[in-house]
């Protein structure tokens, strides 16, 4: 093989995370005995993704949104299904890429989708709008269109304990100058604009609180989904590992005592000889 040819192989997968040679292992430049005992898990996350370390402010932020979005019991369809694939036999990361599967733009994907919806919103400040007119015509033009917002309205919880916890976090942060706070105005405003038009409130829920976080912290809307799914993987983990230790076997969604409506044809002959 030329030299050329060896190159081309070595520069085919080209990475600025991480650097590996006999005895040694850097992370964006950092030797990963040095962060090892360092630093936290939310700042080595950021550190990935971002290629710098956090401030303690900012590691500390990353943290509580990543707690905050861990879990929502056994009747949420990722840890639901985290736990029947538990049943089934499969090993116990089969079980966790069961349930991060179920992951998608419905559930789990509001997140991401309430960022891009904060940056519309952004967009139309920086055309000339009041905040408040910017999250108006955006949310007029998304429920014309019989858009469900993201980040807004939950089916089990009146107010969601969490959005209402981060937010305070994320003033506590502009207190420090960790984060501008621009976000949240927009976030709130939102908010108002939706209850404005429907006539009801639809508070901020988990996904809007933490959308606000990641975008007050820098991180652009196509990572929302990812960082949802780090944090709710740890509840799928737990979930899949108690199902597992509970040693229950084949379960389905229901018990079997309790029936599923059939809505199909009627009992009939197979066509032919036999008929
Ligand atoms: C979470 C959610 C599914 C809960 O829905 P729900 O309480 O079952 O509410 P429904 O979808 O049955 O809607 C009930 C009414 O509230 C309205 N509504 C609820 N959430 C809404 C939202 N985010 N945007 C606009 N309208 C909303 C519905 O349009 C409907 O209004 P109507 O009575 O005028 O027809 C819903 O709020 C939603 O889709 N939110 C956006 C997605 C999201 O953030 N998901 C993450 C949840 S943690």
């Amino acid at each position: 093989m030329s030299d050329i040819s060896i190159d081309a192989a070595t520069g085919w997968w080209r990475t600025s995370i991480i650097d590996i040679h006999p005895g040694s292992i850097r992370v964006r430049g950092y030797a990963i005995e040095e962060l090892i005992g360092t630093i936290g898990f939310p700042d080595m996350i950021w550190l990935m993704l971002r290629g710098e370390l956090p401030t303690p402010a900012q590691g500390r932020l990353l943290g509580a949104a990543l707690v905050a979005a861990v879990d929502h019991g056994p009747q949420a369809p990722s840890i639901a299904t985290a736990r029947m694939a538990a049943t089934c036999g499969v090993g116990l990361n089969n079980a966790m890429a069961s349930g991060v599967n179920a992951l998608g733009d419905v559930h789990g994907g509001a997140g991401q989708q309430c960022m891009e919806l904060y940056a519309a919103v952004a967009a139309r400040v920086a055309e000339g709008l009041s905040v408040a007119e910017a999250a108006d015509r955006e949310i007029a033009a998304r429920l014309e269109r019989r858009e469900h917002i993201p980040g807004f309205g939950h089916r089990f919880h009146p107010v969601d304990p969490r959005a209402g916890r981060l937010l305070a976090l994320v003033e506590e942060a502009r207190g420090e100058g960790a984060v501008t706070g621009e976000t949240a105005v927009l976030g709130r405003a939102v908010e108002d604009a939706l209850a404005a038009r429907k006539g009801k409130r639809l508070p901020m829920n988990i996904d809007g609180a933490t959308a606000v976080v990641f975008a007050e912290l820098g991180f652009p809307a196509g990572l929302g989904r990812g960082l949802f799914v780090l944090s709710r993987s740890v509840g799928i983990l737990a979930h899949a590992w108690e199902q597992s230790q509970q040693g229950g076997r084949i379960k389905g969604p229901m018990p079997p005592s309790v029936p599923y409506r059939y809505e199909g044809a009627a009992p009939r002959p197979v066509p032919g000889d036999g008929a």
